[in-house]
């Protein structure tokens, strides 16, 4: 009977397809909660990361291959703490849950108008035809909302953005991945303005990446680029 509830508490994930797959993770639906998503760490990049041939010191770090699920939960975690009030632009963390591929963390899904997955910047660039009006104002109001927060990002790219609606609110711009302080010397951390610097350097750069990236729906073949 033990065992039966135990196995009654794991999320079954293996036998389903996820909804999306990263470098790190795949994200499959939580299959008890239509609006949250479960996270799992692949397998592939664990074994590269973590496993005999990974550097040395990624191992010494203690929750090894899910660190990032604590810097991610810490990141959300301080923006409650200090700007509760500031609804944050960064996925809303829900917890953790046990499934059949590891450890899963869970989070809020930001979803698009039919309730599927939020598109990305990425797939609004290309769909747009670029840095339209409608995007610049929606990117600026992101941009200021990462900066009101003092939200640290480690990792912005335009993949790990995502536009739709959460319980908090939106259509906007938020960050599901990507968000927490990286350096074993936190130094974002401990100053706002070096964070603010930090945050309008990662969002130039990863603008720049867009462009070089993510080809435009509109543009023709014999397109000169940008
Ligand atoms: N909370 C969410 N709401 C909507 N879509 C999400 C959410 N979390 C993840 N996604 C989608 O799943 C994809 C992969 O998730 P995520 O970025 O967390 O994986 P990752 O492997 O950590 O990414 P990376 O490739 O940046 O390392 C995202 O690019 C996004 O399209
Ligand atoms: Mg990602």
């Amino acid at each position: 009977m033990a065992a039966a509830e135990a196995s009654a508490s794991i999320l079954r994930l293996a036998q389903v397809d996820p909804l999306a797959v990263g470098h790190l993770r795949k994200v499959y639906q939580h299959p008890l909660e239509p609006d949250f998503v479960v996270k799992v760490m692949r397998e592939d990049a664990v074994e590269a990361r973590w496993g005999a041939g990974g550097r040395w010191y990624k191992k010494l770090v203690r929750a090894r291959q899910y660190a990032g699920y604590v810097r991610e939960l810490k990141e959300y975690i301080a923006a409650q703490a200090r700007f509760a009030a500031g609804n944050a632009p960064i996925a809303r963390m829900v917890g953790l849950a046990e499934t059949d591929l590891g450890l899963g963390l869970v989070s809020e899904k930001v979803r698009a108008a039919d309730g599927s997955l939020a598109p990305t910047l990425a797939a609004r660039y290309g769909r747009e035809g670029g840095f339209s009006a409608d995007l610049e104002r929606d990117l600026a109001q992101f941009l200021d909302g990462l900066l009101a927060c003092n939200v640290i990002v480690g990792d912005m790219h335009a993949w790990n953005i995502v536009h739709g609606v959460d319980s908090r609110g939106g259509p906007r711009f938020v960050l599901i991945d990507g968000f927490g302080e990286k350096h074993v010397l936190p130094r974002s951390s401990m100053s706002r303005r070096l964070n603010a610097w930090n945050t309008r350097k990662l969002f130039r750069r990863m603008r720049e990446q867009l462009v070089r990236l993510v080809p435009l729906e509109t543009e023709t073949s014999s397109s000169t680029g940008g």
